[in-house]
C-alpha cells in the first residue's frame, strides 16, 4: 500500500524529491488527484501509464506553478495569454504547439507536436511542482476506466502500491477534470476538447470569437481520434524477425541474432538506422524512447521503411504495441 502523508512543507519537500529521482506521487488538485511525475523524464512518464494500466498512449497535461515558465516548452500567442490571464491558476487547460527541443518527454505528448499545460490553483499543486524544479505530467490518479479520485482514499484504493507517495489535502474542490480547449488545431480556430468547471461561454467571452466544440458530451476526447494526427511517413513492419534490404530497425532486446536479409546483422547497418527501445528488453525504457525514435527514424532520407522487432504484449508492452499498430496503418 502506498502511504498518505498530510501535506505540509516537508513532505512537499520529501514529494519532490522523490518526483526528481523519477518516482509517482499522488497529487492534490482543486479539480481532481493526479498522478504526477516529472514531465521532462520519459521513464517516469511512462511509469504513469503503466500504474493506471491504460492500454494506449493518451497524451497528458503537463502542470507549471507559473504561466511564465511555460514560455520556454510551449508557444503561448496572445490568445493563449489572455486565457491564462483569466482563468489561471484554474482549471483550465490549454492545448498549444509544442516547442522543438522543449525538454518535455515525447510521450508526454504521445507523439503529437502540440503539448497540454495548466497551472492548478491548489496551492499544495503549484508548491510542489515549483520544490520539484521540473513541469509535472499528470492524469487523474486512478486505474484506467475506473472513477477519477477526489479525495487521497480514492487514489490509494485505486492504483495501490503504484503510487510511490500521496500527498493528502482534503478533497479536491471542483471535482471533475479541468476543461481542455485546442489552440492547436489545423485552422487555428480555437476548438473545446472537453467540458469542465470553466464553460465554454466564458472562453469564448474572453477571446470575443466562437469556440468550436470538438465533441458533444462530458467525455475525454477519444484518444484513438487524437493519435491519427501522427502516423510515421516511413511505413512500419512490425513482429519483424529480420532486416529487409533498405529498411532501418526499431530494436527491442538483443539484437545479436538480427539479421539482414542478403547477409549482415542489424548491429552492422549505417549510424542511426538501427536503435534500440531497449537492450535489455525493459518495458518502461521502451515506452520512454518509443515516440522519439520514431520520430528519429522517419526523418531518415533513403529509407524504406522502418522493421520493428516483437515486443511483449504484457504491462506497458500492450500500450507500446497499440501505439505501433495504430502507427503501421
Ligand atoms: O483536471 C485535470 O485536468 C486533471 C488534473 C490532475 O489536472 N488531469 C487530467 O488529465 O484530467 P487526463 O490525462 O486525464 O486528461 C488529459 C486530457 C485528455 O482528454 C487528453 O486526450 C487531452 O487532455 N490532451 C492532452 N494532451 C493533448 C494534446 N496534445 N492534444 C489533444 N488533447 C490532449
Ligand atoms: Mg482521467
Amino acid at each position: 500500500m502506498s502511504q498518505i502523508i498530510a501535506a505540509n512543507e516537508k513532505s512537499i519537500l520529501k514529494a519532490a524529491q522523490i518526483l526528481r529521482d523519477g518516482g509517482l506521487v499522488g497529487m492534490p488538485t482543486e479539480t481532481v488527484y493526479g498522478l504526477a511525475a516529472d514531465a521532462t523524464n520519459g521513464q517516469a512518464v511512462a511509469r504513469i501509464f503503466e500504474a493506471k494500466g491504460r492500454p494506449s498512449f493518451n497524451p497528458l497535461i503537463s502542470h507549471f506553478s507559473d504561466a511564465r515558465d511555460i514560455d520556454c516548452y510551449a508557444i503561448m500567442d496572445e490568445r493563449a495569454k489572455l486565457l491564462a490571464a483569466h482563468f489561471w491558476p484554474g482549471p483550465l487547460t490549454m492545448i498549444l504547439p509544442r516547442r522543438e527541443d522543449s525538454g518535455l518527454s515525447d510521450l508526454v505528448s504521445a507523439g503529437l507536436p502540440s503539448v497540454a499545460v495548466r497551472v492548478p490553483a491548489h496551492r499544495v499543486a503549484r508548491d510542489l511542482i515549483a520544490a520539484a524544479g521540473v513541469p509535472l505530467a499528470a492524469p487523474s490518479a486512478n486505474k484506467s476506466g475506473s472513477l477519477s479520485p477526489t479525495s487521497p482514499v480514492h487514489v490509494q484504493r485505486s492504483l495501490g502500491a503504484a503510487v510511490d507517495l500521496i500527498l493528502a489535502a482534503g478533497v479536491s474542490e471542483v471535482g471533475l477534470e479541468s476543461t481542455v480547449v485546442s489552440l492547436a488545431s489545423a485552422d487555428g480556430r480555437p476548438v473545446l476538447m472537453r467540458h469542465g468547471a470553466i464553460s465554454v461561454e466564458e472562453i469564448a467571452d474572453i477571446l470575443g470569437e466562437d469556440v468550436e466544440l470538438w465533441q458533444q458530451g462530458d467525455n475525454i476526447a477519444s484518444p484513438g481520434q487524437l493519435l491519427k494526427h501522427y502516423a510515421p511517413r516511413l511505413p512500419l513492419r512490425l513482429d519483424a524477425v529480420d532486416v529487409r534490404l533498405g529498411e532501418a530497425l526499431l530494436g527491442f532486446g538483443s539484437l545479436k541474432f538480427m539479421g539482414v536479409q542478403g547477409g549482415g546483422y542489424a548491429q552492422d547497418l549505417p549510424d542511426g538506422y538501427c536503435l534500440n527501445l531497449s537492450p535489455d528488453g525493459d518495458l518502461t525504457q521502451a515506452a520512454a524512447n518509443l515516440f522519439a525514435m520514431l520520430h528519429r527514424l522517419d526523418e531518415l532520407e533513403d529509407c524504406a521503411g522502418i522493421a520493428v522487432m516483437s515486443i511483449p504484449r504484457t504491462g506497458l508492452g500492450i500500450a507500446i504495441n497499440d501505439r505501433l499498430k495504430r502507427a503501421a496503418q
